[in-house]
């Protein structure tokens, strides 16, 4: 059967500028020290989990889901997980909240569709669940009864889900690597498990699952177009020759010497990378840094000659004249506010969608605690025409010694309408 994969355009989730208020001290319960300190740390958790990025609908309030997710298959709407004890989990046990997260199965035994990342969440401890779980229950209960789902026939049938389990699910906890440090396996176990960063950084297949083998090697986020580079590769998002001081950057900052977070990736840094200590932050580098590697260059299929020095041509003059002033004449940028586009992995990639959607939209890199003003990037949509997307796009994938591929007007176009939805 074909699965389920997040679809959920996080990016237009309409946090900016909140203070999002978690009451810790809610709740009948008498406060007692490891109750306290088990919910900080629940909370804390939950930050590396991003629950709330889901589980919260655009205007609606913290943890009392509704959140539409659009997929293939149709609309999942994300769940109230507020200790309200009729539309929430209030009725629920440590047990049966341990069963959603480890095995994708509500208390009851039923499934769970895998929108909601178990199969990353399985890794999680049962010490970590229960303070996950502690949290939840001191929290704010809202009233709010769960929206159903509006997936098309045969999608709408949670028996379907036992398929998809067999061919993408595997059940377990994190087992650490013992030949690796103890740094690279809190690494690990954040990246592999709370952080369900392979939820789009592992590509689809045909059945909508990720596949094990295929862990972190990048994939288009479907319903998004948005693609999630490959962590593996260097030629991609690998961080290989990146510095572990530039890859903390980029998780808790959103900006670095190297690059700046966008799209999808600067909602994940915004609701939840940045509240990680330095610590984690840092394990989450070692660990990111190890499992990167060289890759062979791709085979190029450049433009007939002739061709492809027009479109470059054409490029260049536009470059310099919109361009220049932020990311320089040579493409040296400004780092860490304007990214530096000589040598930056990210635009050479075979995926040309997140720099298309970049030049149309324009953007911002999230507000942090480590960059609380961030500078952005204006949307260029009115002011360049498809060729002109396409000639300047092409032109900064292969100047300053670049090796990416041109692009098209066509893919210009696509994107553009795609995005004007
Ligand atoms: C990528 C989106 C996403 C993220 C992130 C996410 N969830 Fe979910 N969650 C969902 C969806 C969608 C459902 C509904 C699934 C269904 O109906 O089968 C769900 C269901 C649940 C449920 C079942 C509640 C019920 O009564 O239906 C619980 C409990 C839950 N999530 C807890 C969490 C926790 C805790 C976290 C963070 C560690 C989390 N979720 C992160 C999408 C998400
Ligand atoms: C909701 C989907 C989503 C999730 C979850 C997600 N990413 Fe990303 N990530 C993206 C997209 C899309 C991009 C491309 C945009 C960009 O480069 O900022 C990206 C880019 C990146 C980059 C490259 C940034 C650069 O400038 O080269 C890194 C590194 C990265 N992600 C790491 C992670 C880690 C680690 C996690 C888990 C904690 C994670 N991502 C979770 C979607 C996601
Ligand atoms: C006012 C300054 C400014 C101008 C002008 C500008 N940019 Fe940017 N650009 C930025 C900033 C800031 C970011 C980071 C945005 C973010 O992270 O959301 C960025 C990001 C980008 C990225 C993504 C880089 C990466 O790491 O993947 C690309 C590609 C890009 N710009 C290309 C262009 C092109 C092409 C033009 C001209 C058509 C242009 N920019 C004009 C400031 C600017």
């Amino acid at each position: 059967m074909k699965a389920l994969k997040i679809a959920i355009d996080i990016s237009k989730i309409a946090f900016a500028g909140a203070v999002i208020v978690f009451s810790s001290t809610a709740g009948a319960q008498q406060p007692n020290s490891t109750t306290d300190v088990t919910v900080a740390r629940g909370e804390y958790l939950a930050r590396a989990g991003d629950c709330i990025a889901c589980h919260t609908a655009p205007e609606g309030k913290v943890f009392a889901g509704g959140r539409a997710m659009p997929t293939p298959f149709g609309t999942i709407y994300t769940s109230n997980i507020t200790p309200d004890p009729e539309t929430g989990i209030g009725k629920w046990t440590a047990d049966g909240f341990y069963k959603t997260l480890h095995e994708g199965r509500f208390p009851d035994g039923g499934l769970i569709y895998p929108a909601m990342p178990f199969a990353s969440y399985t890794k999680v401890t049962r010490e970590d669940s229960d303070a996950i779980f502690a949290y939840l229950r001191s929290i704010e209960p809202v009233v709010r009864k769960n929206t159903p789902h509006e997936l098309q026939f045969p999608y709408n049938n949670r028996s379907l889900i036992l398929g998809w389990r067999t061919l993408f699910f595997s059940e377990g906890q994190f087992k650490p690597d013992v030949s690796k440090s103890e740094e690279w396996n809190r690494g690990a176990y954040l990246v592999e498990g709370l952080g369900h960063c392979g939820m789009c950084h592992t590509p689809i297949n045909a059945l909508g699952g990720n596949s094990e083998s295929q862990a972190f090697q990048g994939g288009l986020i479907p319903m998004q177009d948005w693609y999630a580079p490959s962590l593996t590769s260097n030629k991609e998002a690998g961080l290989g020759d990146w510095s572990i001081q530039e890859i903390s950057d980029l998780l808790q900052k959103g900006i670095s010497d190297r690059g700046a977070v966008y799209g999808p990736m600067a909602d994940v840094v915004y609701n939840s990378l940045q509240y990680l200590t330095d610590e984690d932050t840092r394990a989450m580098a070692v660990y990111l840094k190890g499992i990167a590697q060289d890759e062979p260059d791709p085979v190029v299929s450049r433009l007939p000659d002739a061709e492809n020095s027009l479109l470059v041509s054409l490029g260049k003059s536009v470059y310099d004249k919109h361009c220049s002033s932020c990311h320089g004449i040579n493409g040296e940028g400004r780092p860490p506010h304007y990214p530096i586009l000589a040598g930056n992995q990210s635009i050479q990639m075979d995926s040309a969608v997140n720099a298309i959607r970049m030049v149309l939209n324009g953007g911002y890199p999230p507000g942090t605690f480590g960059n609380p003003m961030p500078h952005g990037m204006p949307p260029f949509s009115v002011t360049l025409s498809d060729d002109e997307v396409a000639a300047v796009v092409s032109y900064i994938r292969t100047a300053w010694g670049n090796t990416g591929k041109p692009v098209s007007a066509s893919e210009a176009n696509k994107l553009r309408s795609a995005t004007l939805q």
